[in-house]
Parts: C-alpha cells; sequence; structure tokens
C-alpha cells in the first residue's frame, strides 16, 4: 500500500493509473475508521481496481465551536484497517496541505444543504462539498462510496455530481450499528457509558417510527415525531432536529412523496450524534 501526503504525488498517481486503464475507487474519511467504514472499503474494493482511502480531518467543514481540535485521530488504527481491507492507497495531507492560504474558491450547494444538520452547522455541508469536489480532482475516481449514515451528505455530494457533470458514480453504503442499535460514529468515543446506554433510544425510537410509517403511511407523521423527541428528551438526550422529509428534494412530503429520510441530531452531553432511517413510502 502506498501512502501518499502530497496533492501533486497523489494526482500524478491517479493520472498514471487513469491512463493504463484502471477503474478508480475513492472512500473520502476524516479517519478514525470503524467497521462502518471498513464496509466502504470493501464496497470501493469489489467494485475498482484501484481502492484510494482519503484520511483527513477538513477543517471547513468545522463551525468554529465545533469539535475540529479534539476530533479522534489514529493513524496507525486506520494503516491497519485499511491493509486489513485491501486499500491501495492512502491519501493523508497534512493539516495545513489541502488548502492554499488564500483559497478562496467553495463549491456550495445551496438546497438541500440548507435543512437539517445544515440549521445548526451552517458552513458544514459547504466544506464537505469543497473538500470531496477537490477530492475527486485529485483522484480521478470511477466511483466514490459514502455512507447513508450521512444521509443528508450523501445526498447533497449527489447533487453536487449531477449539477456540475462530475464523471464519477456515487454508491450508497448502509449504516453500519453495533449489536445494540447505536450507528457507528467516530463520535461515539466521546460518549459516557450512561451516555452510550441512553444513546440507544435514538435506534430504537428510530425503529418503532419506521414501523408505524411502513403501516399507516405518512398520515400521523407529526405526531410519530412528537413521541420521538419525547421519549429521547426523556432518556436524556437534547434534540436538535427529528424530521421527515422527501428524499427527492429534503422538504416535507407530500402525497408523490414516495421515500422518506427520517433524520434526527441530538445531543448527549456535549456530543452530537445523527441517527436515520430511508423510509419507502406506499
Ligand atoms: O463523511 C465524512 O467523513 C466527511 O464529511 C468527508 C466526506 C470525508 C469529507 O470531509
Amino acid at each position: 500500500m502506498e501512502i501518499f501526503k502530497t496533492a501533486a504525488e497523489l494526482q500524478k498517481f491517479a493520472l498514471d493509473a487513469k491512463r493504463s486503464g484502471k477503474i478508480i475507487g475513492l472512500v473520502p474519511t476524516m479517519g478514525y475508521l470503524h467497521a462502518g467504514h471498513a464496509s466502504l472499503i470493501d464496497i470501493a474494493r469489489k467494485k475498482a481496481d484501484i481502492v484510494i482511502v482519503s484520511i483527513f480531518v477538513n477543517p471547513t467543514q468545522f463551525g468554529p465551536t465545533e469539535d475540529l481540535d479534539k476530533y479522534p485521530r489514529d493513524f496507525e488504527h486506520d494503516l491497519e484497517l485499511c491493509t486489513q481491507h485491501g486499500a491501495d492507497v492512502i491519501y493523508a495531507p497534512a493539516p495545513d496541505a489541502m488548502y492554499e492560504a488564500d483559497a478562496s474558491t467553495w463549491v456550495e450547494e445551496v438546497k438541500l444543504s440548507k435543512v437539517l444538520c445544515g440549521v445548526s452547522r451552517p458552513i458544514h455541508f459547504r466544506g464537505v462539498t469543497t473538500v470531496v469536489a477537490k477530492l475527486f480532482n485529485l483522484t480521478l475516481p470511477d466511483i466514490a462510496v459514502f455512507g447513508e449514515k450521512d444521509a443528508q451528505q450523501l445526498l447533497v455530494i449527489k447533487r453536487m455530481v449531477r449539477d456540475l457533470n462530475f464523471p464519477v458514480e456515487i454508491i450508497a453504503a448502509p449504516l453500519v450499528r453495533q449489536n445494540d442499535g447505536l450507528a457507528l460514529s467516530s463520535r461515539n468515543r466521546y460518549l459516557s457509558e450512561t451516555e452510550k446506554s441512553n444513546a440507544l433510544v435514538l435506534s430504537q425510537s428510530l425503529y418503532a417510527a419506521r414501523g408505524a410509517i411502513e403501516s399507516h403511511g405518512l398520515e400521523g407523521v407529526d405526531l410519530i415525531i412528537e413521541a420521538m423527541k419525547e421519549k429521547i428528551t426523556a432518556a436524556g438526550g437534547r434534540v436538535d432536529y427529528v424530521e421527515a422529509l422527501d428524499t427527492a428534494n429534503l422538504e416535507p412530503p407530500t402525497a408523490e412523496t414516495k421515500e422518506v429520510l427520517l433524520a434526527l441530531a441530538v445531543f448527549f452531553g456535549t456530543t452530537r450524534l445523527i441517527d436515520n432511517q430511508i423510509i419507502q413510502v406506499k
């Protein structure tokens, strides 16, 4: 496995691979890899000749009061996981190597990124789309794999790819959970044991809501959401949002809606967790 630290080395590698007809798969990450990331690498491994995993804690997607400095990092562990799952290349640029000091260009999606997480994290998705666009230019991927855990991110990236004609297929990988239901996240390591067990209310209430929507449709969805909020608050969570939106446009569902994203963001202590269900509507 090769490890590149600079954009120039990586882009040269990708150009050479492309010219020799190789299919390139990209798995963008912020490191501190877990089984969820491993599943993304496994998907890329099946579909691509060359699998590139980027590991970069992207400063432009963190707000001024967010956890950029304390975001967990463990490069040795990441290296081991990437090796075990057959990645060919790790791109791990130094913190200040990804952006020029006077960088003044952004890639911004301005509709889907403005709801859900975009309300409390107003600059987040602009940072994500900008860094992902840069990674696409550096790695020239045929496919790129993103997790459904970050369902809104996935929709925003798909929209960016469509709108800017990036020649890359975006592959959605199913969310991976612990046996007890907690969605895997690098941020779970911030949780105390009590917070971890309280946070199980998230997946439990999402599954209950999913069952209700699958059986009865979207008629009573507002009541379902209110009940979820009450349950989560009773378990010690501080709700940022719980919402059900049409996956086609991230607007409130209508009679035409075929699929909803039931998504939530909740604080346990100072840790903000997200989770979701994507539900087909009959
Ligand atoms: O999902 C993530 O880990 C990040 O948002 C991403 C896509 C790697 C961009 O920094």
